[in-house]
């Protein structure tokens, strides 16, 4: 591997991408410091200039030269949830390629857990810029074959190297928060949980971080790239918050499903391992000649299917799916804690 790390480290000095495996979700990386790079992520993505890319580092030393402001509840998060799945968002420095930032005045930073991440920013001795590596508005990849099947072509030429890391470990998105003196507002929730959060800052030793408050953003003020409509399967995807599915026919976009063609992936019930497969899950049921829907069904009755990892999986389904049954979890749980 360290040949292939190397060789990948050559690949992005030369203004190409690089298919990274994180602990979320593949990413598809370039140099910060590469014009060139970050605008070959937008066109092979066809990812729109608003949504701006997440910085990868692989050590607290970049951090004064990514920002304009560190705020001491970040200082605080970094220490104890880095590397893994957290992305602070905080004021940048002006001197980071606007593209990356979509001309805002913030840049999202994580350092990522996955060793083959580390090794990679470290060959290449700058921090990587990395969305995840799919095209805009599908789903995420949890595997390098994931991604192989995303951009069969780039693949192919050697446009984009992957380096293969086995499946991703956590297998959704980092939560990404917006932090400031008093307040981490969660733009898009993902790896580490809201309750983490929250217990971070009310069980700390420092009084001035016991009061930050943490929010959830639910609509208002969210990720400019966090749509209502991602993580899209090809298929139509029907999301149920009540019970089964009636033995019938659905009308979704405008197409009549029978129920004999509606495919039902089932995700484990330890939120861990529903996370972990959620998008293998979602790329297997595309794949199935069979069925012409899919359909999974998530049951809300009890909180601890409502707590955790699942606000995550949940958030992706709500945005995956194409027609939703019941009312969902916006409806049952909204909050904030301090
Ligand atoms: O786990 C992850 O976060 C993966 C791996 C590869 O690190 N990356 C990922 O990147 O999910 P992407 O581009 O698919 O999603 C990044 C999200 C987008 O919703 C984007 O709008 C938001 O982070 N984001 C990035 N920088 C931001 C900023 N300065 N302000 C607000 N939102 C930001
Ligand atoms: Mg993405």
């Amino acid at each position: 591997m360290s040949d292939e790390i190397r060789r990948a480290a050559a690949h992005l000095k030369s203004g190409h991408c690089v298919a990274m495996p994180t602990e979320t979700v593949y990413g598809l990386a370039a140099r910060v410091d590469s014009p060139a790079g970050i605008s070959s992520i937008f066109r092979l993505k066809e990812r729109p200039s608003f949504d701006p890319l997440i910085v990868h580092v692989a050590s607290l030393d970049e951090i004064d030269r990514l920002t304009a402001e560190w705020p001491r509840a970040a200082a605080s998060l970094a220490q104890a949830f880095w590397p893994g799945p957290l992305t602070l968002v905080v004021k940048k420095r002006p001197e980071i390629n606007n593209m990356i930032t979509s001309g805002l005045d913030t840049v999202g930073i994580r350092m990522p857990r996955h060793p083959i991440a580390l090794a990679l920013i470290q060959e290449a001795g700058a921090p990587l810029a990395a969305p995840s590596a799919n095209r805009f508005g599908r789903t995420s990849p949890t595997s390098a074959s994931h991604v192989a099947n995303e951009f069969p072509d780039a693949v192919r030429s050697g446009e984009i190297q992957i380096l293969d890391g086995g499946e991703s470990s956590v297998g959704v998105e980092s939560t990404v928060c917006q932090v400031t003196e008093n307040e981490v507002v969660i733009l898009r929730p993902g790896g580490v949980t809201f309750e983490d959060l929250v217990k971070h800052f009310a069980e700390n030793q420092d009084p001035k971080l016991r009061g930050v408050r943490v929010t959830r953003s639910i609509g208002h003020h969210a990720s400019p790239g966090h749509t209502e409509h991602h993580y899209e399967t090809r298929k139509p995807l029907i999301v149920s918050w009540q019970g089964p599915l009636e033995p019938k026919s659905y009308r979704v976009q405008g197409q009549t499903i029978p129920f004999d063609e509606i495919r039902e992936l089932v995700l484990p019930s330890e939120p861990a391992l529903a996370a972990r497969s959620l998008y293998a899950l979602l790329r297997d049921g595309d794949q199935d000649s069979a069925s012409q829907a899919l359909f999974i069904r998530r049951d809300l009755t009890q909180e601890k299917n409502r707590t955790g990892l699942w606000a995550a999986i949940d958030d992706r389904l709500m945005r995956a799916s194409r027609l939703q049954l019941g009312d969902g979890p916006l409806k049952i749980s909204t909050g904030s804690g301090t």
